[in-house]
């Protein structure tokens, strides 16, 4: 059966990790017939160079979401290779900023503003002229649970989250007419490099990671009881990038088992 994504060229950032939700994403986009740029930060040129191959992506960019000069070269790349740009998945996240609120520094913050929300904000206002030529675009930012509600110890994180649903709601008020749907995906817990760097710093004394990884997703916190895999958010991802979501816009849809979004 066709995707409708045949042909649709998307755009994923932060896509170098082979465990990444990102990459994820840029396999089940292709697999579904779309054609898919992957990018990220130059220091992961090697991975990314890697990733292209395994899935045949179109092209392969080193681009830090916080800096416009390395967007509006992908940008020029893209639309010189591709054509034009009808997918953007605002992917590319950081953990900094985790811990208890004291104890997060300003360097912190500003990594978790200018990563998680800047980054959207940034290649958003930078795609959106070809986002509009294309006539039938799609945006989704990875937000998560934490940009739904709130747990103890993550204020950076979960002030930037929160400010990113509040971005892609916004957005979709405003392209919404034009051909341009904005929505938001919000996972719980994904085992990734960064599910595995929060159950490291969550371990409590003398717990094991097995041990902790199976206490955050406990019936109570999960319902479905375990964790998700990066390629079950990514099916998340082509629902909403594809004409089965074509009137589906502003909405920060929880990819989470369940899972309540907390205060
Ligand atoms: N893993 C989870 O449990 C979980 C839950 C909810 C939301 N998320 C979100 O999912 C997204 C992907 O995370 P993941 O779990 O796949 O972890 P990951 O560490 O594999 O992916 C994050 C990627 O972002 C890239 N990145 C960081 N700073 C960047 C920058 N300035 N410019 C470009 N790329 C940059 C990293 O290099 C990395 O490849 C993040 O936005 C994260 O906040 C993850």
């Amino acid at each position: 059966m066709a995707s409708g994504l045949e042909g649709k060229v998307a755009l994923i950032t932060g896509a170098a990790q082979a465990d990444g939700i990102g990459f994820a994403a840029a396999t089940a986009l292709r697999e579904a017939g779309a054609e898919v740029v992957l990018s990220d930060l130059a220091r992961d040129r090697q991975a990314l160079s890697q990733r292209r191959e395994e899935i045949g992506a179109s092209l392969a960019l080193h681009m830090d979401v916080t800096k416009r000069c390395e967007i509006d070269a992908a940008l020029e790349q893209i639309q010189q290779h591709c054509g034009g740009l009808d997918i953007v998945f605002n992917n590319a996240g950081s953990p900094a900023g985790v811990g208890p609120f004291m104890e997060i520094s300003e360097a912190q913050w500003n990594i978790s503003l200018q990563v998680n929300l800047m980054g959207a904000v940034n290649l958003c206002q930078a795609a959106m002229p070809l986002l509009l030529k294309s006539g039938n675009a799609s945006i989704i930012n990875n937000a998560s649970m934490s940009g739904l509600g709130v747990v103890a110890n993550m204020s950076a994180y979960n002030a930037s989250k929160f400010a990113l649903v509040g971005l892609t709601k916004s957005l979709a008020t405003e392209f919404g007419h034009q051909g341009v749907r904005i929505n938001a995906i919000c996972p719980g817990m994904v085992w990734t490099q960064m599910g595995k760097l929060e159950t490291e710093h969550s371990r409590l004394e003398g717990e094991s990671l097995a041990d902790a990884k199976a206490r955050l997703a406990g019936r109570d916190i999960v319902p479905m009881e375990r964790w998700a895999s990066a390629a079950e958010i990514a099916q998340a991802v082509c629902f909403l990038a594809g004409p089965q979501a074509s009137y589906i816009n502003g909405v920060a849809l929880p990819v989470a088992g369940g899972m309540a979004p907390g205060l």
